[in-house]
């Protein structure tokens, strides 16, 4: 009987990550959750869940969760969080933490991943970007660089990885109706002050961008586009999800930078 494929998720414990937890474990993978909140999983630890503590900001906590592992097929780095914030409010703090969930978390558990797959002779690593990874957007610039990142370390890493037989996709999600907004959305108390000289811009799109995502795509379909990913040893190195994306990153493609921002300016009025 051939075994059960093993995949791993971070920040498994809401929206995208949550939902492919539990459409993998419905396709009989076996599945590790990595989260800092596993007692949130006792409704899904159905025998092919395991929820698996872990800080992907903390190097120790990163490596001693890969001692309970032995064998890795697939990782989806899909932990997250965006902080909102002018570029000239942020401090040291929000300005390096940004990066150290977003791309530096993504690394050490990469890392870790890495020797488990050639060990097993191949494997399937798959990033969750954002088509903010493609597009810049105003308030936006750190989430924006740290995205940029992933796209870059998934570049990358397709050419060493290859020789192993182990692939590297990235996905660019839109807007999705996952927790982000509501709780992984971090805001710079300068930027939101009514004083602050950029209110103007940020009365005009902080709540659309908020109002987009809690009406965004459902995190299934991303669940669904892993799942595809997995199974075809010939899919494309970067996919867009959901229709935001699927909308504005052909046209980024086709359009000059000028006629881009111009757009983009008209579609959010700013
Ligand atoms: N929703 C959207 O519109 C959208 C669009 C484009 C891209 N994305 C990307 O999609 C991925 C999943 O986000 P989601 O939409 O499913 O949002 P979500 O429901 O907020 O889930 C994000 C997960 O990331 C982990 N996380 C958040 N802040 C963290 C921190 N400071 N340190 C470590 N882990 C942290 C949490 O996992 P644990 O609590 O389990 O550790 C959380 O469950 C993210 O990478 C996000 O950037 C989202």
């Amino acid at each position: 009987m051939e075994c059960k494929k093993v995949v791993l998720v971070t920040g498994a414990s809401t929206g995208m990550g949550r939902a492919t937890v539990r459409f993998l474990a419905r396709q009989g993978f076996r599945v590790i959750a990595a989260t800092r909140s596993p007692e949130s999983f006792t409704d899904l630890s159905n025998g092919n869940v395991t929820a698996l503590a872990f800080d992907i900001t903390d190097p120790k906590s990163v490596r001693s969760a890969f001692e309970h592992i032995d064998r890795l097929d697939i990782l989806v780095n899909n932990a997250g969080y965006g902080l909102v914030s002018t570029v000239e409010d942020m401090d040291e703090t929000e300005m390096l933490e940004q990066f150290n969930v977003n791309v530096f978390g993504l690394l050490r558990v990469t890392k870790y991943a890495i020797p488990l797959m050639r060990k097993g002779g191949g494997g399937v690593i798959i990033n969750i970007s954002s088509f903010l990874g493609k597009i810049g957007l105003p308030l936006l610039t750190m989430y924006n660089a740290t995205k940029y990142a992933v796209e870059g370390v998934t570049d990358s890493l397709r050419y060493e990885l290859a020789d192993f037989n182990i692939r590297v996709h990235s996905i660019l999600p839109g807007f999705f109706d996952t927790q982000f907004a509501r709780s992984n959305l971090v805001t710079n108390e300068k930027t939101f002050s009514d004083h602050s000289p950029y209110a103007g811009m940020v009365s005009k799109l902080a709540p659309q961008i908020v109002e987009q995502i809690n009406h965004g795509n459902d995190a299934d379909e991303v669940a669904r586009l892993i799942y595809r990913i997995i199974e075809d040893e010939n899919f494309p190195a970067r996919v867009t999800a959901g229709e935001k994306a699927s909308k504005f990153i052909p046209m980024r493609k086709e359009l000059s930078d000028e006629d881009f921002e111009r757009r983009v300016r008209e579609y959010y009025g700013i």
